[in-house]
């Protein structure tokens, strides 16, 4: 019997009204436009406003726009895995909240953390979900509202996070088109150059730990920026030579949206053309788990069924990885 494979069957996506530009940003802290472009490759941002506005509020509004695109009755989705570091709360699972808001309610759900790299992760997940033959309906989403742990009165990070969500449905493949395999690692002595200082069990909230501006993003962004080159470039490199792909075997590369420069680096080590390279990072900066399925969500009327597709990513943990698809659709 031929092996069971998942597919991306649709996708949607969703960020809030809200435009933090750079502009803007300048009133606030110490920056300039210029600096935050040429550094970065972003002009705007967006911010979730509003009171009792988490995570979940971008993730049952991607997961809306994306039943709604693929006209799927919420009733019939078997399982949503959320990726987020920025969860609603630390208990229930962002998930759960996000199908009660859509109307999901035959579906169990978690959330999964992986930092920058989570979406990676998640859609390995679900997809194994599809492969094992266990569920036929599966939604991946991404969502993070980065803007919940921001200080913005830190130039070196504020510049950098937006707000957002993305998602995808797996469902089993009709041909040879879907999700075919992943390179994916965790280092956990990267955890130094980025994390969250307090506000988990090892250092739980305390007046002292809000004082100290402890439940915001550290990031020491140098050595990221080194980290996130080489752990990319490898990870695609080696999900190439796993799928026996050469650079003009591929149609698109999706990577994470951390740093245009950090993309341009990994492109031109790959020798893959820009336009090849899918961006949404000007006009969405970094959300986190959401900018893989934002960037698909984007680019989806210029895809075409077959289409060799390889995704990249790397945040917080270290984690990161490669995945190889093929567009079903
Ligand atoms: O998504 C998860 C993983 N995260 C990443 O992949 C992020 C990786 N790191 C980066 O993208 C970059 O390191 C940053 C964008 C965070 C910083 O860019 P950089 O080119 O590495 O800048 P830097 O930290 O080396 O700082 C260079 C200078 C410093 O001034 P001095 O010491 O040379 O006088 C900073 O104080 O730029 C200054 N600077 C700024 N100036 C204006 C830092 N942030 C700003 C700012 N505006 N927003």
């Amino acid at each position: 019997m031929p092996k069971l494979k998942a597919a991306i069957t649709g996708v949607g996506g969703y960020v809030p009204d809200f435009v933090l530009s750079n502009k803007l940003l300048e009133t606030m802290v110490d920056t300039t436009d210029e600096w935050i472009h040429t550094r970065t490759g972003i002009k705007e941002r967006r911010i979730l406003k509003g009171e009792n506005m988490g995570t979940s509020v971008l993730a049952a509004n991607a997961i809306k726009n994306l039943l709604e695109k693929t006209n799927t009755d919420p009733d019939s989705i078997e399982l949503v895995i959320c990726a987020t570091v920025t969860a609603d709360r630390t208990f229930p699972d962002t998930a759960n909240i996000a199908c009660t808001k859509v109307g999901i309610k035959n579906a169990f759900g978690f959330d999964l953390s992986a930092a920058c790299s989570g979406f990676l992760f998640a859609l390995s997940t679900g997809a194994s979900y599809i492969q094992s033959g266990m569920y036929k309906k599966v939604i991946v989403v991404g969502a993070d509202k980065m803007s919940s742990i921001v200080d913005y009165t830190d130039r070196t990070t504020c510049v950098i996070f937006g707000d957002g969500g993305g998602a995808v449905l797996l469902e089993p493949a009709e041909d040879e088109n879907g999700y075919h395999n992943a390179i994916l690692k965790a280092d956990g002595t990267g955890e130094k150059y980025l994390h969250m200082p307090a506000g988990g069990s090892r250092k739980p909230p305390s007046i002292e730990t809000v004082q100290n501006k402890q439940h915001f993003i550290y990031q020491d962004g140098r050595p990221v920026f080194k980290a996130a080159v080489t752990g990319m470039s490898t990870a695609v490199k080696e999900v190439m030579a796993k799928n026996q792909l050469t650079k003009d075997d591929i149609s698109w590369v999706v990577p994470h949206q951390a740093n245009l420069r950090i993309i341009n680096t990994v492109a031109s080590m790959m020798d893959f053309p820009m336009e090849k390279v899918m961006l949404t990072i000007e006009k969405y900066g970094n959300t986190t788990a959401a900018t893989i399925p934002l960037c698909l969500n984007e680019y989806e009327s210029q895809l075409n069924k077959g289409d060799k597709i390889i995704l990249t990513a790397f945040g917080g943990g270290f984690t990161w990885g490669a995945s190889y698809l093929t567009w079903a659709y």
